[in-house]
This record gives structure tokens, sequence and C-alpha cells, in this order.
């Protein structure tokens, strides 16, 4: 049997009455024929040319933070509607192409099929194949190279686009600095000998307030970012140092006589009544921000996870599964607030900080 007769006789088979079934354009290679299948194939290639601008912005576009009003903001905000509107606009080209080519170039037919249960029997098996070779004939696709190698082209754009986004961002070695690589560090790591002070954050980034322990009360909460003196009138400094995602903190001042369990090696990162754990919650990186002092535990509202306080910020409850790791901390001669060096541990929930050994 002919392709087209193992077609016809799975129409049969499956009960499918075929009311009319005509040829979008019965004359082969007339004008109008030849313009309806060069939309399809234009919006095919503006699917591919979008996907292909979507590519060069993810890749090329400056996308490194740049404070409003410096050179190169203006640029560095479009990245973002950029990459987003090359990529919607060649889905959305890709699909007018398809509507286009069903609606346009595909033979006009009206079938019947009455409805069976159970599963297909093994001649039904057979012939679909061929009915779906005879479809792919009369949708004339195969005689139209120019959309057959335009849809090609696009889904090919679109198919390393969407690779590109899956691994566009583990394509850098965050490890690629060593030990130095800054990954493995946070503002609160003291360098050249320079003091880090806890400051908080007043609202005016050249404010600097650093902290005394005189400046809370027992029982209360202050979230603090790290300040060295050469940052000093330097706002572009200061504002890195107070944005950056692992530096904030909650200094904490418990109650008088609120016995902790320090973790060991951590006996004496606390300075009195005072404790300083970051407060970037192990789950997923919300700000912990909220602390009770009447059972001494500290909240993150994103997903209820609770730690604390007494057990040197382990979780004891919800989605965490970490402590929050503690800033080691004393008073130096000025009666300041000082770290006494970095994070011993990763901050966040993020794994690709932990050490290579756990
Ligand atoms: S981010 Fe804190 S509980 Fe989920």
């Amino acid at each position: 049997m002919t392709p087209e007769q193992l077609a016809r006789l799975a129409g049969e088979l499956d009960d499918v009455d075929v009311v009319h079934n005509t040829a979008a354009f019965p004359i082969e290679g007339t004008r109008a024929e030849k313009r309806a299948e060069r939309s399809v194939a234009l919006w095919f290639l503006i699917s591919a040319l979008s996907g292909l601008a979507f590519l060069v912005a993810f890749i090329w576009w400056p996308w490194e933070y740049v404070n409003a009003g410096e050179p190169g903001h203006a640029i560095y905000s479009l990245y973002t509607p950029v990459i987003g509107f090359t990529f919607g606009f060649s889905i959305l080209a890709l699909g007018i192409a398809v509507i286009q080519a069903v609606k346009k170039l595909f033979p006009n037919e009206v079938a019947v099929q009455q409805r069976h249960d159970g599963p297909s029997d093994e001649i039904d098996r057979r012939t679909i194949m061929a009915q779906l070779a005879d479809a792919g004939q009369k949708t004339t696709l195969g005689r139209r190279k120019l959309i057959v190698r335009s849809a090609g082209l696009s889904a090919a754009v679109l198919g390393v686009g969407t690779g590109v986004v899956a691994l566009g961002g583990i394509v850098r070695n965050p490890w690629a600095e060593g030990d130095e690589a800054p990954l493995w560090h946070t503002g609160w790591r003291p360098e050249n000998g320079e003091t880090v002070y806890l400051r908080t954050d007043t609202g005016i980034v050249g404010d600097i307030a650093r902290v005394r322990p005189e400046d809370m009360e027992p029982g209360s909460m202050m979230t603090v970012f790290p300040f060295r003196e050469s940052e000093r009138g330097n706002e572009e400094e200061l504002l890195h140092a107070q944005r950056a995602s692992d530096a904030p903190v909650m200094l904490i001042r418990l109650r008088p006589n609120t016995q902790v369990t320090p973790r060991p090696g951590q006996e004496d990162f606390n300075y009195g009544d005072f404790y300083a754990w970051s407060k970037i919650c192990t789950h997923l990186g919300c700000p912990t921000s909220l602390y009770q002092a009447q059972d001494n535990r500290i909240l993150c509202p994103c997903h209820q996870s609770q730690f604390l306080a007494t057990l040197d910020a382990e979780p004891v409850f919800g989605p965490a599964a970490r402590p929050l790791p503690q800033l080691p901390i004393t008073v130096n001669e000025e009666g300041y607030f000082v770290a006494r060096s970095d994070f011993v541990e990763p901050v966040g929930p993020a794994f690709w900080e932990r050490p290579k050994t756990t």
C-alpha cells in the first residue's frame, strides 16, 4: 500500500469521516501562495533575529550595578528590559509564525471521528506514522524549504538561548581566585590590619554612626554593617560596604544572666551579653529581622524559621537547617564595637560558599 492509501485506511479504521478537505492553494506556485509563504518565513526570521538579539544582550550588555547618577547607569538599567523584550518578542514572533502557517498554508479540513475506548490495536499503531507522513505532505511543508529553514533557524536560536539562560550563571568560575575568591569572604574581613567597626544605618550614607555597648538596652536588637576609617567620605565604598548581600548583621544585647550555649570553638565570639549573628537566613536568604526578647527567638518572616539565641542561633523551627553564622566581636580601646575577624563559616543559604570539605 502507498503511504496515502495507508493514511486513508488509518482514517477509516479510526472511524474518521472526512467531510471535506481542500488545499489552501490548489494550484502550486501562485503569487498568493508565495506571498503567504514569505509572510510566514518573515515571522520565523523575526523570531530568530530577536532570539539572536537576546543572546547578544544577555552575554555582552553591561549588567554590573552602576549607581544612579553615575556614567553608565542608564545603559545598566536597560539590561533587564532589553533581555526581557528580546526574549519575549522572539517567542511571540514564533507563535505568530506557527499560527500563520496553519491558517494560511494547511488544508481546510473538517473531519468527524467517533469516540472509542481502550488502547489502540496493532493496525492503528502501524498506520499512525503513515498518517502523520501524509499529513506532512498535505500541509505542503515538505516542499516549502524557505519556511522549514527559517523555522529551523528560529527554533535553533531559541534553543541555544534557553540553554544560555540556564547555563549562563555558572559559566564563570567562582573559585578562579583561589583562597582570595570573593565568595570566601565578606565585608567583615579586616584588611591590611585596618579595624572593621560595627555601624548602624542612619539613612544617610556619609553619616557614620559607630556602635558602643551603651547604645543598646538589654533585650534589644540593632542591624549593623561593616565600616573602615579608610571609607570615610567615600560614598561609593560606603554604599558598597552597606549593600553587600552578606553584610547585614544583627547585634543583639541579651537580657542579663541569659545563659547561651556556644558552639565549639566560638566560646569567645560574644562580648558579654552582646552577640552578633548574620542577618541572612540560612534557608533562602531573607533578612531574619525579628528578635523576641521574651523567649530569645530570632524569627525569619519569609518561611517562619526560628533560631534560638541561647543555642547560639541554632534553628529550632521551620525549614532552615543551619545556624546563623556568628561574627566574632569585641570592644576596642575607644569603646566601639569592632569585628575580630570575618565570619568563620558561609553566610546565607548559598551552597557554593560552603567549604569544599562539607
Ligand atoms: S528564608 Fe528564612 S525561613 Fe525561608
